[in-house]
């Protein structure tokens, strides 16, 4: 395994954008677990699978080819990458992340992506089930107001309808559901460093991380 830093955290906490500029800033290459899971579930919906069927789940995720090439997420080579992040697909998320087999095909892709890359991997479940051994991780938090608002200006500015209300209850239920799953449950692992994001900027952010990164030797062998 290269040298990969996790970056979990729930919904909306700035995960995404933390993890894409840090990725930038160090040239690694960033691993977008959460579009891993959505390709997977755009796959289901077209499928027309039941979502609860878990045999049918891990079939079709077993048989699936989710690739992640700079600034793209491809699912069996077709560009799906502004198609993922609707409310749909979003809500749809939960029975792909609830099923242990397309876990377990997915973390193998991503320990894959990580045998040829340094990463920057963001998720539910990156420094406590799929990189254990990760150079530093990271969870970032912030309060469940500033996440809606901040998933709600990303819907709005993708021309999706829907109240911030909305936003703040999906948010919520998915938050529960991913730390209650019995299965990988989204939680900072025992050495990660967390972050409050509520009022920071980006910049502010991605500066205390790699800070944390760069500011520390690598290794001392005396
Ligand atoms: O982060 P994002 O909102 O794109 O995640 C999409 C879905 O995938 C969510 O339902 C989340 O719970 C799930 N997920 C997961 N494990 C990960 C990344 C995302 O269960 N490592």
């Amino acid at each position: 395994m290269r040298k990969v830093v996790t970056i979990d955290g729930p919904a909306g906490a700035g995960k995404s954008t933390v993890a894409r500029l840090l990725a930038s800033r160090l040239g690694w290459r960033l691993l977008d677990t959460g579009a891993m899971y959505r390709a997977v579930t755009l796959a289901a919906i077209r499928a027309e699978i039941d979502l609860a069927n878990e045999d049918a789940l891990g079939t079709l995720a077993e048989g699936l080819a989710v690739r992640l090439p700079p600034g793209e997420v491809l699912l069996n080579g077709e560009d799906v990458t502004g198609l993922i992040r609707t409310v749909e697909i979003t809500r749809a998320s939960r029975y792909l992340a609830d099923s242990p087999r397309v876990r377990a095909q997915l973390v193998r892709l991503q320990r894959e992506f990580a045998r040829e890359n340094e990463v920057v991997a963001e998720g539910r479940d990156q420094g406590t089930v799929v990189f254990p051994d990760a150079f530093r991780k990271f969870f970032l938090t912030a309060t469940l107001a500033e996440r809606a608002r901040r998933r709600h200006a990303e819907f709005v500015l993708r021309g999706e309808a829907i109240e911030l209300a909305a936003v703040e209850r999906d948010l919520r239920e998915r938050d529960e559901r991913d730390a209650a799953r019995a299965i990988a449950p989204m939680k900072a692992a025992d050495d990660a460093h967390i972050l409050d994001t509520t009022g920071l900027d980006l910049d502010a952010v991605v500066g205390r991380i790699e800070r944390e990164i760069v500011g520390e030797p690598e290794s001392d062998p005396s």
